[in-house]
């Protein structure tokens, strides 16, 4: 038995935001806009709202939203009593609009309702209608029913989660995405590759997202390198619809480890989220896969080998490929490590127990235990300094997850992958 959710409407492809306008028209007369910095993206929108002379109150967020900011503003956003927040922008953007959403018809305080360090109480009264046109291919949070914000007092990241706030429209147009730099892409990339890995080894797939996971892995693959470095726009449309189809992925299956170890760090850190998961993600894998090899769990070992598969298209890919292709896209989209955001300064023990009482660890394919968490979090430290973990485990600790074939290190197949 399974259940699959996602947002009530979702419209997709070139020129959707453009000639799917007047959906707006359905919800009400005044708008709470929720954009970027940058607002040229969201021009058309402004335009639309003038011309149909709607009230509009317009909320330009710089950086990840955090709890404080989302309390404030709904502070504000009460007050001018929108019938719809619209949200166009990146994954934080749209996070955003989704807490306000959430927020601004139910009163006391955030942390009422929030995971983890909140009271995680339901919402007592239903969001008001949230409409969500990602920017970027990135968090799939256009079709997730959870919004992440920081919390300052507790340093981690944790996650107001309501099936009630899956988007009422989620327009995804790809164009918006067109012009986007190389790093913003590929780390965008990199995080909803995070999302369909995950959930498709995780502790509690089912048929749907399997499908929905091994055709987002296969249209992110294909597209990652033309898409992120060339703006190439089929690339870019496919890397859209792979970052839509993550989000569906993990908001019908679970996370695990990577994204458990990132809302630990992620409030730790000023590193982007999808920098942080994406470098994790190699480290989670690896010993993730040693895990099972230890448990004789045959059925998450294959699904390393499908991933390694689809990622490479070579169907004698081993599992240990899937580390070497997510290694090489870091290399070839120049993710910086995290040790350039400090993360040899954390305590890695206090990481590891607020990764432990992360949502999403609980969906990691293996239990895996404080101090293999700490393992890997040394590993993701390179640091050749004053920790005394550096590249020499990380090459140790590859040669230990060995395929069954007996293939170790960079295998011929994957490496003159383009
Ligand atoms: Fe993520």
């Amino acid at each position: 038995m399974f259940q699959f959710m996602t947002s009530t409407r979702i419209i997709f492809g070139e020129g959707a935001l453009q000639s799917s306008l007047s959906v707006l028209n359905q919800f009400g007369y005044s708008v709470l806009l929720v954009t970027g910095q940058n607002t040229s993206r969201a021009s058309p929108l402004i335009n639309y709202l003038k011309q149909q002379n709607m009230r509009y109150q317009h909320v330009a967020i710089s950086g990840e939203p955090n709890i404080t900011m989302v309390e404030e503003t709904a502070l504000s956003g009460r007050k001018f009593k929108p019938d719809m927040v619209v949200a166009i922008g990146g994954g934080s953007v749209i996070d955003m609009g989704k807490a306000l959403a959430a927020i601004i018809p139910n009163q006391g305080d955030v942390y009422d309702y929030v995971e983890v360090v909140g009271r995680n109480v339901p919402l007592k009264t239903k969001p008001i209608p949230f409409i969500a046109i990602p920017t970027t291919a990135s968090t799939g949070s256009e079709v997730t029913r959870n919004a992440v914000l920081r919390s300052g007092q507790d340093q981690v990241k944790v996650s107001l989660r309501s099936p009630d706030m899956l988007a009422d429209v989620a327009i995804v147009d790809p164009t918006l995405t067109y012009g986007t730099d190389s790093y913003t892409s590929g780390r965008g990339a990199m995080d909803a590759f995070t999302h369909l890995m995950e959930a498709y080894v995780c502790g509690d797939p089912n048929p749907l997202t399997d499908m929905v996971c091994e055709e987002g892995l296969r249209r992110l693959s294909g597209a990652i390198l033309a898409g992120c470095l060339q703006d190439d726009f089929k690339s870019r449309s496919d890397l859209s619809f792979a970052a839509m189809l993550g989000g569906m992925a993990i908001t019908n299956a679970k996370l695990g480890a990577a994204h458990g170890l990132a809302s630990a760090l992620g409030g730790k850190l000023a590193a982007p989220h999808s920098v942080i998961t994406a470098r994790l993600a190699p480290y989670v894998m690896q010993e993730n896969i040693r895990a099972a090899q230890d448990a004789g769990r045959a059925d998450v070992l294959a699904r390393y080998q499908k991933v390694a598969q689809i990622l490479t298209e070579r169907t004698n890919a081993c599992r240990t490929d899937s580390i070497l292709w997510v290694n090489m896209m870091l290399d070839k989209l120049g993710l910086p490590n995290l040790n350039s955001f400090g993360v040899c300064s954390t305590s890695f023990e206090d990481v590891a127990n607020d990764a432990l009482k992360s949502v999403a660890i609980k969906g990691n394919p293996l239990p895996l235990t404080k101090e293999r968490l700490t393992y890997i979090l040394q590993q993701v430290c390179q640091c050749q300094g004053e920790c005394t973990e550096s590249a020499d485990i990380e090459r140790a600790s590859l040669a230990e997850v060995v395929d069954e074939s007996g293939r170790r290190g960079l295998s011929p197949p994957i490496a003159d992958i383009k």
